[in-house]
C-alpha cells in the first residue's frame, strides 16, 4: 500500500527554531500566570519543557561564538532550512548557513548557504577557508554554487529527498535547482577533503559530484575536461553567470565571450591527451608558485584566470595565467563595450577621430565601464546608418589564420550595412597595395584595441563601427516596458502550474474567499484559521501563518508533508499561498471544529456519548497508524493533542497540524531532534534519550485517550494537589483498581458504558509506559480498539510515566534562577 506516498516529499527537518518559538510562546504564557514557583513543584513536565526552552533560547545567542561543529556527511532524507547563523568577515558583510563541514590540515571546506547581510540573496554552494579561529569565518570564498543565477532568500531549504534527488527549494516551494539524480542509488552526501560535494551510493561510489559541474573555480585535484567550462561571474558582487567562458577541447584551451556568435580572445594549443588538472604547483603548461597553504583557481569576472593563495590574512593572487596577444588590451571587456583600449587607457571610439559625437562614456569616473551610442542602432532606421571608421583599430576576436583573404573592402562594409544584426566590421588589408583583405563582422562590440603602434602583429587593420544619426522617439520605450510586464506574467503563470503541488492561490483570491479574513474559526499553533468558500461552493479553512522565520519553516514542512497524502483520518491540504510575506495554508473545512472544544467542557456543547468518543479514539489511531506504518516513509507527528484533532460534519476525526512533523525512512527507526511538542503530551524519553521514535506519538495518543474518556485536561491547575495531574490520578486509581472513578460522568451514556471505557483506558495505559519499547505500535492499538487483539494486561502501573526525581529538582532550581534573572 505504498502508492499514496510515492509523491510525498520526504523530509527530515532540523526544526530547532520553530521549537524555540513554540516554547517561547508557552513560556510567556506561563510567566503571566501567578504563583509560578509553587506551581512548578508539582509540574515536572512543565518545568522540564520551560527550562529547556530557556536554556535553548539563552544558548542560541552564542551560536556564532561556538566552534563550528557540523558533520561532513549526511544521509537520506534530510532537509536543511536556510537560517544564516554564522557571520562572515569579508569585504562585504555576509552570513552563512552551514550544512556540512570538512576540516583538513590545509584548507577547510563548508557547504551551505552563503547570504548577503539581509539574507535576501543566498547561494547554496561550497566555501573554502583557512580554518576558523574566531566567531567569524575569515574571508571564505565560494568555489562552487548550485544556484548562482537564481539566488534564494532565507527560508529556502536544501533537501536530500527520498527520491534520491538533491534539490534546492525556494520559500514558495518551487524547485530552484536539482542534482537530477532521482531514481539513482544515492544513499548520502559527502563533502570530501578536496572540497568536492559528492552524492554517493551504497558502496560509496560517486553518483554525482560538484567537481563535474564547475562554476568559476577549480580546487586542487579538480580537472576541467572537454565539454566542461568555467564561467566567470558578472562581477565580484553579482555571482550570476557572466559572459566570460573558459573551455577545453581535446587539443586546446580557449577563452571566449559567450556572445552570439561566441567571440574568442585566448587560445592555447596543447598536445592531445594533455589534461587540464589543477594541482599543487602545476596546471597543464604553467608552473604555479605554491606554499603549503591553500590555493584555488578562479576565472575572474574580467576574464583573467588567476590562482589565489592564503597568506595568513587574505587570499592573495599568486598567478595570472592567460596572456592574450595584445596584452591587457586583449581582454574583451578591459574597456567595456565600445571602449577603446590604448596603452592600458580607456576611451570612446570617436574622441580621437574628431568626428561628430556618436558615443559617450557610460561613467566618466570609470572609463573602463565602456561607451554607449548616443542614438542606438535600430533595424527600423537602417537607411540612416553609416560607419565610423577607426584606422589602426584591432579587435581581439580577429584570428588572421581563419579569415578569408581577398574579400573586397566594399563587399565587407556592405555585408555589414545590409545586415541588421551586424554592429561593426573589421577589415585587415592583405598588404599588397589593393583594397582586398580579411573581413570579420561583429554582432556585438566589446573593447576595441588601438593598434597604432602595431601592438598586434597584424598590420593595417580598420574597424568600421556602425552608427546612426536618427533620433528615436520615446514610443518604443513604452512598448518595451509593456513587453516586460507580459513576460513577468507568463513567468508567474509557469510557477503556478508545477505538478505534484497542492493548488497555489493568490493572496487576493484567498482574501476574497474569506471575505477579508472576517470569520475566524480559531487560533492554531502558528496562526489564525479563517473560514472561506471556494468558487465551486466548497467550504475551506484558511490558516494564516503569523510570525517570522520559524513560521515559514512550518509552512514548508506542512505543505511538503501532507500536500500529497490522502487518508480519511488526516486533514487534507487543498492549497497554499506564498506571496511576499504572506504564508497561508488552505484545508478542507471541518464543520465541527477541534476535539478539545468537545471534551474539555466550558462550552455549550453537550457532552459526547460513549460511542462517539470511542469512534474518535479509533479514528485518531487509524490516522496515526497510517502516518507511522502505511506510508513509504514513516512520519512522526510530534504534536498529537486534542487541539490538533478536527471533526468533520459527520464527526469523523482527522489529525491535523503537521508543522512539527518529521519523516523517517522505512528502515530508519529513530530520529535525533530537538525537543518538540506540547507540555503535557511529551513522552518521558525526551528527557534522556537522544533518538526519538514514533512511540512518542503513541505516548501522546495515550494521553489523548485519557483526556477523552475522563473529559478533562491532563494538566488542570483549577484542581488541587494530585487531582491537577490526570496521569498521576490515573496511576493511583489503577493501583487501587478504581479506574471507573475518573471516567467522565457528565453524560449519562458514559455511566452505562463505564466498563468499556475502563477497558479503553487500559489500552491508553499500554501506550503510556515509560519504556517506549513496550508501547504498542499504532496498528496494534487499532486492532485492540477493534477488539481483534487484547491489550497487554501485565502493565506495571508503578512504572507509568516515571521520572528521575533528581533531574526534576535540578530543573526547578535552574528554572527559578532563570525566572529571577528574566524578571
Ligand atoms: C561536536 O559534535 C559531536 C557529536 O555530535 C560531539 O560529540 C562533540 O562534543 C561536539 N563538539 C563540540 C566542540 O561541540
Ligand atoms: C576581519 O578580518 C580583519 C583582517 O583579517 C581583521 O583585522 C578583523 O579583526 C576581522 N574582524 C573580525 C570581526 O573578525
Ligand atoms: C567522504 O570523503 C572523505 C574525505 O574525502 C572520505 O575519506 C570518505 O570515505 C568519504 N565518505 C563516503 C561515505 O564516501
Ligand atoms: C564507505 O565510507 C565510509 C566512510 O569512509 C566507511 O565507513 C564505509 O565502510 C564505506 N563503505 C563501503 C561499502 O566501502
Ligand atoms: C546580476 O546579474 C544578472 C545578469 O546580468 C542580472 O540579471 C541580475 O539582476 C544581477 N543581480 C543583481 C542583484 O544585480
Ligand atoms: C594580394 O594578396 C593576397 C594574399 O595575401 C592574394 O590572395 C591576392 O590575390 C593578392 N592580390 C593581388 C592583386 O595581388
Ligand atoms: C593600409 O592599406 C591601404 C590599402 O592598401 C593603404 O591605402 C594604407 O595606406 C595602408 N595604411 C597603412 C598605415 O599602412
Ligand atoms: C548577419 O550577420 C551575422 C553574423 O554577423 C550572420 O550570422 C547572419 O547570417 C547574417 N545575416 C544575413 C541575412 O546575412
Ligand atoms: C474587503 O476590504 C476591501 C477594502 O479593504 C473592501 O473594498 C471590500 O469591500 C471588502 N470586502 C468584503 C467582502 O468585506
Ligand atoms: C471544489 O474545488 C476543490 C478544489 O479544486 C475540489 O477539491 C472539490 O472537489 C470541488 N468541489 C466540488 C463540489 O466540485
Ligand atoms: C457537526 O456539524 C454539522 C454541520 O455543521 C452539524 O449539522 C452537526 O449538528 C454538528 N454535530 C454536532 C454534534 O453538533
Amino acid at each position: 500500500m505504498c502508492s499514496p506516498c510515492n509523491h510525498l516529499r520526504c523530509l527530515l527537518v532540523h526544526f530547532f527554531p520553530t521549537f524555540i518559538f513554540f516554547l517561547a510562546k508557552n513560556l510567556l504564557y506561563n510567566l503571566h500566570s501567578t504563583n509560578q514557583q509553587m506551581a512548578f513543584k508539582h509540574k515536572p513536565y512543565h518545568a522540564a519543557v520551560l527550562l529547556s526552552s530557556l536554556l535553548i533560547i539563552s544558548s542560541s545567542k552564542f551560536l556564532g561564538a561556538k566552534v563550528l561543529n557540523y558533520s561532513s556527511t549526511a544521509y537520506l532524507s534530510t532537509l536543511w532550512p536556510n537560517h544564516p547563523s554564522q557571520m562572515v568577515n569579508t569585504t562585504e558583510l555576509a552570513s552563512v548557513t552551514p550544512i556540512l563541514l570538512r576540516r583538513t590540515d590545509g584548507p577547510w571546506f563548508m557547504c551551505g548557504f552563503y547570504c548577503n547581510m539581509d539574507g535576501s540573496s543566498c547561494l547554496f554552494g561550497v566555501l573554502i577557508f583557512q580554518n576558523l579561529n574566531s566567531a567569524f569565518l575569515q574571508f571564505p570564498q565560494l568555489v562552487w554554487s548550485a544556484n548562482r543565477n537564481n539566488p534564494v532568500p532565507t527560508h529556502a531549504a536544501l533537501q536530500l529527498r527520498q527520491d534520491r534527488d538533491l534539490v534546492l527549494i525556494n520559500f514558495d516551494l518551487t524547485v530552484v535547482w536539482s542534482s537530477n539524480t532521482r531514481g539513482k542509488p544515492v544513499s548520502g552526501i559527502n563533502l570530501t577533503d578536496t572540497g568536492n560535494l559528492v552524492l554517493f551510493g551504497r558502496n560509496n561510489e560517486t553518483i554525482w559530484q560538484s567537481f563535474d559541474h564547475p562554476t568559476d573555480s577549480l580546487l586542487w585535484g579538480q580537472k576541467l575536461v572537454p565539454g566542461q567550462k568555467l564561467r566567470a561571474s558578472v562581477s565580484e558582487l553579482n555571482m550570476s553567470q557572466g559572459l566570460f567562458c573558459l573551455s577545453v577541447t581535446p587539443d586546446a584551451l580557449m577563452g571566449y565571450m559567450e556572445s552570439n556568435p561566441p567571440q574568442r580572445y585566448y587560445t592555447s594549443r596543447f598536445h592531445e591527451g594533455h589534461s587540464f588538472e589543477f594541482n599543487k604547483g602545476r596546471l597543464y603548461g604553467w608552473d604555479i608558485p605554491y606554499s603549503s597553504s591553500s590555493q584555488f583557481l578562479k576565472f575572474d569576472p574580467d576574464g583573467h584566470l588567476k590562482v589565489y593563495q592564503w597568506d595568513g590574512m587574505h587570499w592573495r593572487q599568486v598567478a595570472d595565467l592567460l596572456s592574450p596577444e595584445a596584452g591587457d588590451c586583449g581582454y574583451p571587456m578591459v574597456c567595456g563595450k565600445y571602449g577603446v583600449c590604448k596603452h592600458g587607457q580607456c576611451g570612446c571610439p570617436d574622441a580621437a577621430n574628431y568626428q561628430s559625437n556618436f558615443f559617450r562614456q557610460i561613467d566618466s569616473r570609470h572609463p573602463n565601464l565602456g561607451c554607449s551610442a548616443l542614438t542606438p542602432i535600430s533595424c527600423d532606421y537602417a537607411k540612416d546608418q553609416s560607419f565610423l571608421e577607426l584606422k589602426n583599430a584591432y579587435y581581439f576576436a580577429f584570428d588572421s589564420s581563419s579569415y578569408n583573404h581577398g574579400t573586397g573592402l566594399d563587399e565587407c562594409k556592405n555585408s555589414c550595412l545590409n545586415n541588421c544584426s551586424c554592429k561593426a566590421a573589421l577589415f585587415a588589408y592583405d598588404g599588397n597595395g589593393t583594397s582586398e583583405g580579411g573581413c570579420l563582422l561583429l554582432n556585438e562590440v566589446f573593447s576595441i584595441i588601438n593598434n597604432e603602434n602595431h601592438a598586434v602583429s597584424v598590420h593595417n587593420t580598420t574597424l568600421f563601427v556602425k552608427v546612426s544619426n536618427v533620433k528615436i522617439s520615446k514610443r518604443s520605450k513604452v512598448t518595451l516596458a509593456k513587453r516586460l510586464k507580459e513576460l513577468k506574467e507568463i513567468e508567474m503563470d509557469l510557477l503556478d502550474h508545477l505538478p505534484g503541488m497542492p493548488t497555489r492561490y493568490s493572496y487576493e483570491m484567498l482574501k476574497k474567499m474569506t471575505e477579508n479574513f472576517s470569520r475566524k474559526l480559531g487560533q492554531g499553533g502558528f496562526g489564525s484559521v479563517y473560514e472561506g468558500i471556494l468558487d465551486n461552493g466548497t467550504k475551506i479553512a484558511v490558516k494564516y501563518l503569523d510570525g517570522f522565520g520559524q513560521v515559514k519553516d512550518s509552512f514548508l514542512v506542512e505543505a511538503n508533508t501532507i500536500g500529497s497524502i490522502h487518508h480519511i483520518n488526516l486533514v487534507k491540504l487543498v492549497g497554499y499561498c506564498s506571496e511576499k510575506s504572506h504564508r497561508l495554508l488552505v484545508y478542507e473545512y471541518m464543520a465541527n471544529g477541534s476535539l478539545d472544544t468537545w471534551i474539555f467542557g466550558g462550552t455549550e456543547k453537550s457532552p459526547l456519548p460513549w460511542h462517539t468518543r470511542r469512534k474518535i479514539i479509533l479514528d485518531i489511531a487509524k490516522g496515526l497508524a497510517y502516518l507511522h506504518e502505511e506510508c513509504c516513509q514513516k512520519i512522526i507527528h510530534f504534536d498529537v493533542k486534542p487541539q490538533n484533532v478536527l471533526l468533520d460534519q459527520n464527526f469523523n476525526a482527522k489529525v491535523s497540524d503537521f508543522g512539527l512533523s518529521k519523516l523517517l525512512e522505512k528502515d530508519q527507526s529513530r530520529v535525533v531532534t530537538r525537543m518538540r511538542g506540547t507540555p503535557g503530551y511529551l513522552a518521558p524519553e525526551w528527557l534522556h534519550s537522544a533518538g526519538m521514535t514514533e512511540k512518542v506519538d503513541v505516548y501522546s495518543f495515550g494521553v489523548v485517550i485519557m483526556e477523552i474518556i475522563c473529559g478533562r485536561k491532563n494538566v488542570d491547575w483549577s484542581m488541587t494537589g494530585e487531582n491537577s495531574h490526570l496521569l498521576s490520578l490515573f496511576k493511583r486509581k489503577a493501583l487501587e483498581e478504581r479506574l471507573q472513578d475518573i471516567v467522565d460522568k457528565k453524560s449519562e451514556d458514559m455511566l452505562i458504558h463505564v466498563e468499556e471505557a475502563v477497558d479503553v483506558m487500559k489500552i491508553g495505559a499500554w501506550c503510556l509506559q515509560s519504556d517506549f519499547t513496550r508501547r504498542p505500535s499504532m496498528s496494534l492499538v487499532v486492532k485492540a480498539l477493534e477488539g481483534l487483539v487484547t491489550a497487554e494486561t501485565n502493565i506495571n502501573y508503578e512504572q507509568l510515566f516515571m521520572q528521575s526525581s533528581s533531574i526534576c529538582i535540578r530543573w526547578q532550581w535552574y528554572f527559578r534562577r532563570r525566572l529571577f534573572i528574566t524578571e
